[in-house]
């Protein structure tokens, strides 16, 4: 009988490649989608035809236990979130009870169904439990780099709401017995990053420039560190870790840093065009509080996980900036039948 995995954030970047590779080893996968008419659903629907989805948000307990119940995951990976920092600063409440509450709802929702109604250590679980961790919890990061060990100094209501999914994670883990780990991955991109981060932002208008439908690109913080990786390669680690013995906490990134002002030149240097000409700083989107560098140590990961990153900065930012240009060129031929969100 094949596995099955439950996967809240399937409509995302990273639950699309979690998707196609839980797809790949056999799995039979479910996605947890919301609203009645999530536009989302069929980009991802195009891509893997054979995932299964159910309705269900963070934000309503009854659907998350319902979910689990009509699924039986064996593992359930939780993505789900408002993903996109700045958000944190106009949203705070909705981003907390999204990204923070919605864990505890996902863990409670799993305690429900598997009938744990007392804290208790050597209770357990059959169903296994993935946190979509993140690096913006080490925020005015203390050390460089930063590890399973490090402590947090979020900066965003998201940070925030972030260590609160992570600790939570690991109370019920301590509390009930559960095989609940969570990944701290840091920043990883792709062709079907959204819009609105910082490499997509300029690998989307380095395609738009290079065909005369743009001239300037606005930026904020240039020197802003980031270790940045492919989606591709993290959806592997996050499988690997519900594989282990035992539940724990992971670091995942490449260990290598690069500013905002390296993606900007990698990816203009990739189509002939000089950067300086067309980039403008716009003071609007430097951050109240900014996280200044992330750096992985991915040392435990790679040994115990036997995991590492196939795909370097340069090669990512060039594989972006590819993409966008065909899919702009389509967009402008074809008119508005695709958009700058479809993959
Ligand atoms: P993403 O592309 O923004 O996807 C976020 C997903 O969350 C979407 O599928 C969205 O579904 C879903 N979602 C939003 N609100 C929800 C709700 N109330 N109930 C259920 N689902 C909801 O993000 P991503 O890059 O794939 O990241 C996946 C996860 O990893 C997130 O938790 C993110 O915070 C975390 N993370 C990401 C990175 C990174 O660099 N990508 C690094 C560390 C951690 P809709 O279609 O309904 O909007
Ligand atoms: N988005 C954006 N837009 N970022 C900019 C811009 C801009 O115009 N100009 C400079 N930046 C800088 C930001 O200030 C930040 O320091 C850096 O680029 C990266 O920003 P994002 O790509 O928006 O990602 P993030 O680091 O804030 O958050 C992502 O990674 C986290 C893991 O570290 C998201 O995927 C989070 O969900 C994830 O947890």
């Amino acid at each position: 009988m094949p596995k099955r995995a439950l996967i809240t954030g399937i409509t995302g970047q990273d639950g699309s490649y979690l998707g196609e590779y839980l797809l790949s080893l056999g799995y039979e996968v479910w996605g947890l989608v919301r609203g009645q008419a999530n536009p989302r659903k069929s980009r991802i629907s195009r891509l893997a035809a054979d995932l299964n989805f159910i309705n269900g948000d963070l934000m309503d307990q009854a659907s998350l236990v319902s979910a689990v119940d009509k699924v039986q995951p064996h593992e359930v990976y939780n993505l789900g979130a408002i993903s996109f920092v700045p958000m944190s600063w106009e949203q705070p409440e909705l981003v907390t009870e999204v990204n923070g509450m919605g864990v505890l709802r996902m863990l409670e929702a799993i305690r429900i169904v598997s009938g744990l109604s007392a804290p208790h250590r050597d209770h357990g679980s059959q169903i296994r439990f993935y946190q979509a961790s993140s690096s913006e919890m080490f925020g005015k990061a203390i050390e460089t780099p930063q590890s399973e060990t490090t402590g947090f100094h979020p900066r965003s209501p998201y940070g925030v709401a972030k260590v609160y999914g992570h600790f939570i994670t690991r109370n019920y883990r301590e509390s009930f017995g559960m095989y609940a780990v969570s990944g701290m991955l840091f920043n990883h991109e792709s062709p079907r990053r959204g819009a609105e981060f910082v490499t997509r932002k300029i690998s989307l208008a380095v395609a738009r420039i290079k065909l005369g439908l743009q001239d300037k690109l606005s930026l904020g913080n240039l020197d802003a560190v980031r270790d940045w990786g492919f989606a591709g390669d993290y959806v592997r680690a996050m499988h690997a870790m519900l594989q282990q013995e035992d539940p724990g906490d992971w670091v995942i990134g490449t260990g290598v840093m690069h500013t905002v002002r390296d993606a900007v030149q990698i990816a203009f240097d990739h189509v002939g065009l000089d950067w300086r000409d067309h980039v403008v700083i716009d003071p609007q989107l430097v951050r109240p509080a900014e996280v200044e560098i992330l750096c992985a140590d991915i040392g435990r990961a790679s040994a115990a996980l036997n995991w590492k990153p196939t795909v370097a900065f340069a090669e990512l930012m060039q594989m972006m900036v590819e993409s966008d240009v065909r899919q702009v060129t389509r967009e402008h031929e074809y008119g508005d039948l695709l958009t700058a969100a479809s993959w």
